[in-house]
């Protein structure tokens, strides 16, 4: 692979962050790891979506402009995002000078070349969705089915794009290419709705929505939100009309965008009749992620049940976002919906990351230190079997995120850990140092110290603070090494660690060390 180019949605700023947005970057940071762990020359892209109907009408509530309510929330996003330790290279905001300004000339490129044209139009229009509905869409009772809203009636005279011209290419485009969606069940999804697909409106008139992008030489339109957002894949790495930036021509065309399901329509169609349009090269894939519900239950304002991200850390004392990232990556299978419960989140953290993996780092490291000081001896050879598993599930492991099964990969990952403990339990290492078998005793630590190394490069997209500190106490170089050239003798001959200096790498949630750590 010669570079990884990732995306993900970029967030409407009329509210805060919540788990359903840190859902989407978790997963997103976690892919774009696993691949900084393979290849060398890594990009990810993320920002804001700042104009449009919605943001408009939430900062007039509020009484500020519009700019002010960006400003405000999209720090926020960036605030979360911190806290959950998601790796970005560049953070867009849609009302950036240097995106506006291309985006203009995107608009006026593809209306001088007949894409574009203009036209009266009733439709029926959801702020939530951003977007006119069509009476198919709608729900029996006449509503947007994703925001339960009835849309508005608007009628205007608008820009339209031509896709409609472009519906055969799109169609051979998934259908020669199956890997384009992913997960491939979604595919029939989008063919369906291509089928139906007419000419969008692209810009909406600027006496109904004030709070956009002028389009040029028409100060009485403004370009409507969807050409707006799908362009900040190519502005964002330094895309213009007539001129693009290294930067682009190496990073173009995107590896994959990372979207929600809500969405695909957006990215699958009418970003792929644009790049056609302006004649670039598709992305090479758009993976779309199910939803994420609150105790089984869909999260929404009216019903209370938003949960923050920052508020989730906060309220389980954690100073670190591994758990809470290991938890939501790991909670659903790859395209399927996830739910988000406190009682799960605790349990599931407590087994994988405390009692299975933390803790058999920490008694083996213990174990080393009681019989042997710490040393690792030339005489303790490595076991094979169990270092033969650790490296099928580095390949099993990188074959899920090929197809980026996240949550698949990561049981690889505890089927690993589960047999590391299992090795240790059926050797008996305090057994054989009992009997004074003391090599042997020694080959079965050092076994197992191997193989963590393995197991903290694995787990490192998920857990990167505690994948540091693992490998820390392993005198593990895990910066530097790649996944494929993971191999044996990862442990180095010679003095490891002293007692003071091992700890454990994650503690149980509302454990006693926990409180304890709490209280200091
Ligand atoms: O759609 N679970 O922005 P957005 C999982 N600005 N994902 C969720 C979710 C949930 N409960 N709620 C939202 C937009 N998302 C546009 C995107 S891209 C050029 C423009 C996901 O703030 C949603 O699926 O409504 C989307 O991918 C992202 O959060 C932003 O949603
Ligand atoms: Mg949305």
């Amino acid at each position: 692979m010669e570079k990884f180019y990732e995306t993900t949605a970029i967030d409407y700023v009329n509210g805060a962050p919540h788990i359903g947005h840190a859902y989407e970057k978790i997963l997103a940071d976690v892919i774009y790891r696993h691949f900084t762990q393979r290849c060398d020359n890594t990009f990810m892209l993320t920002g804001t979506d700042e104009h449009g109907i919605k943001i408009q009408k939430t900062a007039a509530s509020k009484g500020i402009t519009p700019k002010q309510m960006c400003d405000e929330n999209s720090q926020m996003f960036k605030d979360a995002w911190k806290a959950l330790d998601f790796d970005y290279s560049k953070f867009i905001r849609t009302t950036d000078e240097q995106h506006v300004r291309v985006v203009q000339h995107i608009f006026k490129k593809l209306m001088e070349q007949g894409d574009i044209y203009k036209n009266k139009y009733t439709g029926l229009y959801c702020s939530g969705c951003e977007a006119f509905l069509s009476e198919k869409d709608l729900t029996e009772d006449g509503l947007c089915p994703d925001h339960l809203k009835k849309p508005e009636v608007v009628s205007e005279e608008n820009y339209f794009f031509k896709l409609t011209k472009y519906k055969e290419a799109i169609a051979n485009h998934i259908n020669t290419h199956p890997d384009f969606i992913v997960p491939a069940f979604r595919k029939n999804e989008v063919l369906h709705q291509l089928e139906n697909i007419e000419d969008i409106s692209v810009s909406r008139a600027k006496s109904n929505v004030s709070w956009s992008i002028d389009v040029l030489d028409d100060p009485d339109q403004g370009i409507y939100v969807w050409i707006d957002a799908l362009s900040n894949y190519i502005t964002a790495i330094g895309y213009d009309v007539d001129e693009q930036t290294d930067q682009f021509k190496q990073l173009w065309p995107v590896n994959l965008h990372v979207i929600g399901k809500d969405i695909l329509k957006f990215h699958s169609i009418y970003w792929t009749g644009i790049l056609m349009a302006l004649g670039l090269p598709l992305p090479q894939q758009i993976l779309a992620h199910g939803w994420i519900t609150i105790d089984e239950t869909k999260m929404s304002k009216s019903l209370g049940n938003v949960i923050s991200p920052t508020t989730l850390l906060e309220h389980f004392h954690l100073d670190k976002p591994d758990a809470m990232r290991y938890y939501m990556a790991t909670a659903a299978p790859c395209g399927k919906d996830g739910n988000y419960s406190d009682k799960d989140f605790k349990e599931k953290v407590n087994a994988h990351l405390a009692n299975s993996m933390g803790n058999l780092l920490n008694r083996t490291l213990s174990m080393l230190v009681k019989y042997f000081d710490g040393d690792v001896k030339p005489e303790f050879k490595i076991d094979s079997p169990l270092k033969n598993k650790a490296i099928e599930t580095v390949k099993d492991v990188m074959h899920h995120f090929d197809y980026y099964e996240v949550q698949e990969a990561a049981q690889k990952i505890m089927l690993l850990v589960d047999e590391a403990n299992k090795y240790v339990t059926d050797s008996e290492p305090w057994a054989l140092a009992k009997n004074g078998e003391m090599d042997k005793c020694g080959q079965v630590l050092t076994t197992v110290l191997d193989v963590m190394c393995v197991i903290s490069s694995l787990i490192y997209p998920y857990c990167p603070n505690i994948a540091q500190d693992m490998a820390k106490q392993l005198s593990y170089d895990l910066k530097s090494t790649k996944l494929q050239d993971i191999k044996s003798d990862n442990i180095k001959v010679g003095h490891l660690i002293d007692k003071a200096d091992i700890h454990p790498v994650f503690l149980r949630i509302d454990s006693e060390l926990a409180d304890k750590s709490k209280k200091k």
